[in-house]
């Protein structure tokens, strides 16, 4: 029974480094004319109001996308987020926000698939209705560590799989290394891109260098407004992008900079990128 509900962290400090890593890659594969499939395992509710009781509960958008109003943005990647969430908002105040699907959904061309899959049945109904005119989308209601392994390789030999749970489990983050090795056995040209929280920093670092050991060619972004813990409350967050495309190290550095000062809460934040060996 999974109790995770994205509503109430919608547009968090965590959404704005995921769905930022998100927009890069998808940009990165449009550059070539041949089509790709995006992979979104862990899809969520696909769109938010960040106005509803879930939302409002926790206000995590305060801490997150809701920094960015009437801040100048300087980098052309936090520019075409906010243009892209505003195209969804008719107040200069982030009211709907868009997850990882409806995001895909606005940048893949029309050569393009998307496969979404999302396991909790209420937020897999809203994923459903936000994506019904959509006919590029299939749809699936299935364990994501299952889905991914059977679904690849992607048919067009190009792709993004993005792996986004909510480690409610403690298993998940041994499944997520044990779906990874499969899938990348199986389509290992592929672009993954997996999110990962810092709750405790040893923790974390310890499951990334295990990670580390099974998979090639990894590029690690992190952000963290809050200090490191050991265990209490998310202080940070991270992508480990494989395969990553040669200019996303050089293009996030000036990126992550900025993310940290619109970010900050009372003491500076730390960000890193590094790529795994
Ligand atoms: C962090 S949320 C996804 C947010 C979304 N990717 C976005 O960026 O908008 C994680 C989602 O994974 C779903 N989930 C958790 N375990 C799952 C599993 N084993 N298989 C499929 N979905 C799962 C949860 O119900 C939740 O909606």
């Amino acid at each position: 029974m999974l109790s995770y509900r994205h509503s109430y962290h919608a547009g968090n400090f965590a959404d704005l480094l995921k769905h930022l890593t998100l927009i890069y890659l998808l940009e990165y594969l449009n550059k070539k004319d041949k089509p790709y499939c995006y992979l979104d395992t862990h899809a969520g509710a696909g769109f938010y109001d960040l106005k509803s009781t879930h939302a409002s509960k926790t206000a995590e958008a305060e801490e997150g996308i809701w920094r960015l109003n009437d801040q100048q943005l300087k980098h052309p990647l936090l520019v075409q987020y906010r243009e892209l969430i505003s195209q969804l908002n008719t107040t200069p105040t982030t009211r709907y926000y868009p997850g990882s699907p409806k995001i895909a959904s606005l940048l893949l061309r029309s050569t393009d698939r998307l496969l979404l899959n999302e396991l909790h049945s209420k937020d897999h109904e809203s994923l459903k209705a936000v994506m019904q005119n959509d006919r590029r989308c299939k749809l699936f209601q299935e364990d994501a560590f299952t889905l991914l392994k059977a679904s690849v390789p992607l048919k067009e030999r190009r792709g993004l799989i993005l792996m986004d749970p909510s480690y409610e489990k403690k298993e998940d983050y041994a499944q997520v290394i044990k779906a990874l090795e499969a899938a990348h056995k199986r389509f290992a040209t592929g672009i993954y891109a997996i999110w990962y929280p810092v709750i405790s920093r040893q923790d974390t670092e310890r499951w990334i260098n295990q990670l580390a050991q099974k998979l090639p060619n990894i590029l690690r972004i992190e952000h963290c407004p809050l200090p490191d813990t050991s265990g209490f409350g998310m202080s940070g967050s991270g992508m480990l992008v494989i395969n990553p495309p040669y200019t996303l190290q050089d293009d996030f550095k000036p990126l992550l900079s900025e993310l940290e000062e619109l970010l900050r809460q009372g003491t500076p934040g730390k960000t890193k990128i590094q790529q795994l060996t």
